[in-house]
């Protein structure tokens, strides 16, 4: 932890006034140097108030998804702990990630922007979202599994989000095939998971998650309004986006960790119980035209089993879910 952060921390989970003596006794620095940090804070957006004698007094955060904000209560062990690379306004945090993977950026490390001018979805599509209403972010990783089980992180990936909004608000949002989350019908977050080989392992993995979390309804473009929600226009209440980034991070880290030592059965489990996928009817484009089944299964490996209607099934290992029969469903 920096200094800055530390003299952060002490005033945020103090009770009273800390004197800038006190502070800089702990840190073994001058006082000086505390005034500097608590003004460079404030210049961050904090508000830390500062009185002759009784010393500095937190009052207020900026809503910011600023590194010391991410790692303040964070509960994991190493994601978001260690490197956090945050953005005012990049294109994408994907396309970061993936530029800092390929120079050995470690496992774990962050990357989190308030807008992106380039954000990238699945398939080659755009990935829109207005500044600060929600969460873009990616995480690097160096999973030790095999590419074979490399389509089953976006579904893991899927579930951990799922989890940490409940968590967070109660909501329960569905998991559609492959990995997009859903809450009343309408898509809520979009993961976009791209990977580097090394020969025949793998090198890394950037995962991207876009999540809408207090973008009002009139900031969707029309075309986008009947499909897409966000996690206020759910609740009727704005979220606190820096609790929803911890959450996922966590959530994230107990899957992602019992995957690498188990396997993934769990998380094929807890995909199956939130799918809004299987069961129904649906209409998957792939790039050789579209499928058309009733989802089944899902397989070891992550792919959709279809029973097509000539009674054949079909294992789907990549592709759209552009459309499904069922009450509410507009995704
Ligand atoms: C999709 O549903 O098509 C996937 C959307 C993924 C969007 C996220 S936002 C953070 C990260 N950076 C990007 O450029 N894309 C992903």
């Amino acid at each position: 932890m920096t200094n800055r952060e530390t003299i952060l921390t002490a005033l945020r989970l103090a009770t009273d006034w800390l004197t800038g003596e006190r502070l800089a006794e702990q840190l073994g620095i001058s006082r000086m140097a505390v005034s500097k940090q608590v003004a460079t804070l404030n210049g961050m957006g904090y508000r830390i108030e500062s009185a002759h004698r009784k010393g500095y007094r937190f009052h207020s955060a900026p809503d910011l998804l600023l590194p010391e904000e991410i790692r303040f209560q964070l509960q994991t062990e190493r994601f978001g702990q260690e490197e956090i690379h945050y953005f005012g306004e990049l294109p994408s945090t994907n396309t970061a990630a993936k530029e800092a993977a390929l120079s050995g950026c470690p496992e774990g490390t962050l990357f989190i922007a308030e807008h992106q001018t380039n954000g990238r979805g699945r398939r080659g599509r755009t990935w829109l979202a207005e500044a600060s209403h929600g969460l873009c972010f990616s995480l690097l990783l160096r999973p030790v599994f095999s590419p074979r089980q490399l389509t089953l992180l976006p579904l893991l990936a899927a579930v951990a989000v799922s989890e940490a909004i409940e968590n967070v608000s109660g909501i329960r949002a569905e998991v559609k095939w492959p990995n997009d989350l859903i809450i009343g019908g309408k898509k809520i977050c979009g993961i976009l998971t791209e990977a580097g080989f090394d020969l025949e392992s793998i090198d890394y993995v950037v995962l991207g998650i876009g999540l809408n979390i207090n973008t009002p309804a009139q900031a969707f473009p029309l075309e986008l309004r009947e499909i897409a929600t966000s996690l206020a226009m759910e609740t009727g209440a704005p979220l606190d986006r820096r609790v929803l980034a911890r959450a996922i991070l966590d959530c994230f880290e107990r899957r992602y960790t019992q995957a690498c030592a188990e396997g993934f059965d769990a998380v094929l489990d807890a995909w199956c119980e939130r799918s809004c996928t299987l069961g129904r009817t649906v209409t998957i484009r792939q790039e050789t035209g579209t499928l058309q089944g009733r989802a089944e299964a899902i397989t070891p490996e992550g792919a959709l089993v279809l029973r097509l209607p000539n009674g054949s099934s079909q294992a789907v290992v990549s592709g759209d879910l552009i459309q499904s029969s069922g009450k509410g469903l507009k995704v």
